[in-house]
Parts: structure tokens; sequence; C-alpha cells
């Protein structure tokens, strides 16, 4: 089975203690409001030993239409209810205490319950044995602030805390969407490996953005060309070395990537990818800073035309390939359901090989994504690796995969253990 072999240079390391669920205590108190310092209550009715990173338990307070407390299972997690109950906020939940963002919006304000001001999701999370970590997201108007242990961290430091991968329908876009969609994939991943490079990627878009603004005042006759190309020279520099960075961490991630692709997953199909820079064909990109330098230079009079910025990372692609055709105008939808999955689990094997740790896994309406033997044949691989949330609407999946799994009934917002 092809699906073996992921994740191979690392199946034999696994020293997972099984079977440790539900040995721990809720301990959430009622700390409010949030952030005051001093550690959590860490009672601990026995100790055991953690080789995985774990969501332990979860608690939200006026987030969305959820309520209440999930003591979460260690290996596979079914959330089970009929429409509009509250399921795939309980995965939302999820993303944004690990990764600080919502698969599901860019405005976390809309996650605050109709008529209250600020929403709080608070999880511990055990890392290793006797190691634990009170984790608490805390959103308020548009602000969203992280908290360790009660103590507030910079974005960049809480983000080594959790890890999650999501895969729902909006991830599709991923493979059959336009290229910002893949660059994005790509970003985050990065950033899930490495976080300061949010960091690069903000001071890039800042200066794209400084840089549309002048541009935009040539088209609109504001100020002359001349005038124009003497100030954008400082603005092009930083941007070359922004750019370069991005470059730099993209390519390289896709080729890890590559690395630990199965190429043919569920068929015969063989799944290739490549990094395709929107200044390919035009110059030597092993030389990327002094090459985009250059560009830069020579397009000045088509940027002003246009009245936007042309030249940059923000015009590339990564191109995915079913044995030699873009996945995104000839794959079928299965093939590029089962394609974004292969991707998700060589991020997820990506990740394991930088931080030796899995991320969660949070799959929602998986049914609606993938058939049963697919299905059962992607749960059986992830056993004993990620914790996994799936959600479903469907009684028949329960029956089909709860032998090995915590089921939660979703009903008005409460998710309550079966
Ligand atoms: N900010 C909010 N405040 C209160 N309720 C909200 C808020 N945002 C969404 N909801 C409610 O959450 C519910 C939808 O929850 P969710 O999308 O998790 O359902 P679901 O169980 O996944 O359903 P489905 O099976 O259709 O996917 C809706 O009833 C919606 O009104
Ligand atoms: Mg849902």
């Amino acid at each position: 089975m092809l699906l073996n072999t992921y994740f191979k240079h690392t199946a034999n390391a696994e020293l997972i203690q099984k079977k440790h669920r539900s040995c721990y205590p809720v301990f959430f108190g009622p700390k409010w409001p949030p952030g005051r310092g001093g550690a959590g209550r860490t009672t601990r009715r026995r100790s055991v030993k953690l080789s995985r990173m774990f969501l332990e338990s979860l608690e939200v307070e006026n987030f969305r239409n959820l309520h209440g407390n999930v003591r979460c299972g260690h290996d596979l997690n079914i959330l089970v209810g009929i429409n509009g109950q509250g399921k795939t906020n309980w995965l939302e939940a999820i993303d944004i205490l690990a990764t600080t963002r919502s698969f599901k919006t860019t405005r976390l304000q809309e996650t605050v319950l109709f008529g209250e001001e600020m929403a709080v999701i608070r999880g511990r999370v055990g890392r290793a044995e006797d190691i634990h970590r009170d984790l608490q997201a805390v959103i308020q108007g548009n602000t969203k602030s992280f908290y360790v242990h009660g103590k507030r961290e910079p974005v960049q430091r809480y983000l080594t805390q959790l890890h999650a991968v999501v895969f729902n329908s909006d991830e599709l876009e991923v493979v059959r969407g336009t290229p910002e969609h893949r660059r994005r994939f790509l970003d985050r991943a990065i950033t899930s490996i490495h976080p300061p490079y949010v960091q690069t990627l903000a001071d890039y878009n800042r200066v794209i953005k400084q840089k549309n603004v002048l541009l935009q005042s040539v088209q609109d006759e504001k100020i002359i060309l001349e005038k124009a190309t003497e100030l954008l020279g400082p603005w092009n520099e930083q941007l070359s070395a922004h750019a370069t960075r991005i470059h730099r961490s993209r390519v390289r991630y896709v080729q890890r990537l590559n690395e630990t692709l199965e190429k043919r997953l569920f068929g015969t199909e063989e799944v290739t990818m490549r990094y395709a820079s929107s200044l390919e064909g035009k110059g030597d990109l092993s030389d990327y800073e002094n090459f985009i330098a250059e560009r830069l230079t020579l397009r000045v009079q088509a940027e002003a035309a246009a009245g936007y910025s042309l030249v940059g990372p923000h015009r590339d692609d990564l191109e995915i390939l079913l044995d030699g055709h873009d996945l995104r105008k000839y794959g079928s939808a299965g093939q590029q359901r089962s394609v974004l999955l292969l991707l998700q689990l060589a991020n997820i094997s990506v990740y394991h090989a930088q931080q030796q740790e899995y991320p969660l896994f949070l799959l929602d309406d998986i049914d609606a994504e993938l058939d049963y033997q697919r299905i059962g044949q992607l749960l059986e691989f992830l056993q004993g690796k990620t914790q996994t949330f799936v959600t479903t609407s469907k009684e028949s999946f329960v029956e089909n995969f709860a032998a090995k799994a915590d089921v939660f009934d979703v009903a008005s917002g409460h998710a309550n253990r079966r």
C-alpha cells in the first residue's frame, strides 16, 4: 500500500505510548480576564509518558456557538452531528490555538459570539513526559493575543508551541485555484517550520504596498516618471533583498516536499511539483538577488504604466503536474483531492523531519472529500502518528471508524463524549 511508504524515515522511530487518553483532568480554572502571568493550575492525577505533541483538552468561551470543553483522544477524534451544530467551529478553534490563524476567515472578530466582545480559546498541550503547556488565544475586536502559561507571547514565539495541518474543501483551492492559493500554501508551511519567515513576508508586502502607492501616483500623473524612478530606487533595493529570501525559502521548501512526496497515490499517475518563478526564462535565477534587481530597474516604465508592481515572488506559482499535465486544468475532482491529501501528508512529513513532532491533522467534512476506502487507508496510516480530528455528519462514518476513535456528539455547540 503506497500510503504506507509515507514517513518511512520515521516509522521505526515511533515511541508512542498508546491509549493514554482521558487521563488528564480538565485543568482550566476561571481565569478571567486572561493574561495576568503565573502558571496555570497543573494538578496531575497520574503521570504518563508522552512522546508526541498532543492537545489534551480544549475549552472555549464566547467562541462562535461553542460551549464547554473537550478532553481529546490521542489518536483519532471523530466529531459527529447534524448540520450547523458546531463541528467545524471546534476544528477552527483548534486551528487558531495552533496556528494563530483560522482556516475559515481572516477576520477573526467574526468568531466572537454574536453580541459579545471577546472570545477565548484555551488548550492544554502535552509534549513530553510531564511537560504540559497551557495555551490561550484571546480575540477582541481586531486584535488577537496569545499566551503560554498565562504569559503573553509574541506570535513568532507562540507559533513554536503547537501546529496543525488542515484538509477541507477550501484547501482544494490549492490544487484548483489561483496561484495566490498555492503561494499561501507554501508560505504557511514555511512559517510552520521557520516562524521568522512571517516577518520576511510582512516586510515584502509592506514594500510592495508602498511601491504600488508610488506607481499609482505616476499613473494618475501626480508625479513624473523621472521623479518616481528616483524614489523607487530605495524601495526596489529593499524589495530585492526580501524577494530573494522568499524565493530561496520557497524553492527549498518545494524541494523538501518533492523529497517526501509519494509520487503515486491511490493510483498509477505520477505527481510532480516545481516552483515556477515569474522570472523564469528571463535570465540567471541562480543569482536571484542581482537578477531581480536588474529586472526591477528594467521594468520601471512598465510598472509605472501598469500602476502596480509587476516584478517579484508575488507573481510566482507552484506548478503541480499529474503525469506531466497541469493538475489544475486537467485533473478530475477526485484526483485533485487525492493530490491535495498527498501535499498535506508531505507537509506533515517535512514538519516532522524538522521538528521531530507531528502536527495535529484537522479534516473537516472528511467524507465529503474522500470515499470510505481511501479514508480507511488514510486513517490506518495516520494512526500512532498524528493526533487527528475529523468531522462528519454521517452516522455510517462512525460505524465504520469508531473502533479506534474517540467519538464526540456535537449538538448546539456542545461536544459530548459518547
Ligand atoms: N460568531 C458567531 N456567534 C454565534 N454563532 C455563530 C457565530 N459564527 C457562526 N455561528 C453559528 O455556528 C453554526 C455553524 O457551525 P459549524 O459551521 O461549525 O457547523 P457544522 O456542525 O460544521 O455544520 P455542517 O455539518 O453544516 O458543516 C451556525 O449555527 C452559526 O450560526
Ligand atoms: Mg461543518
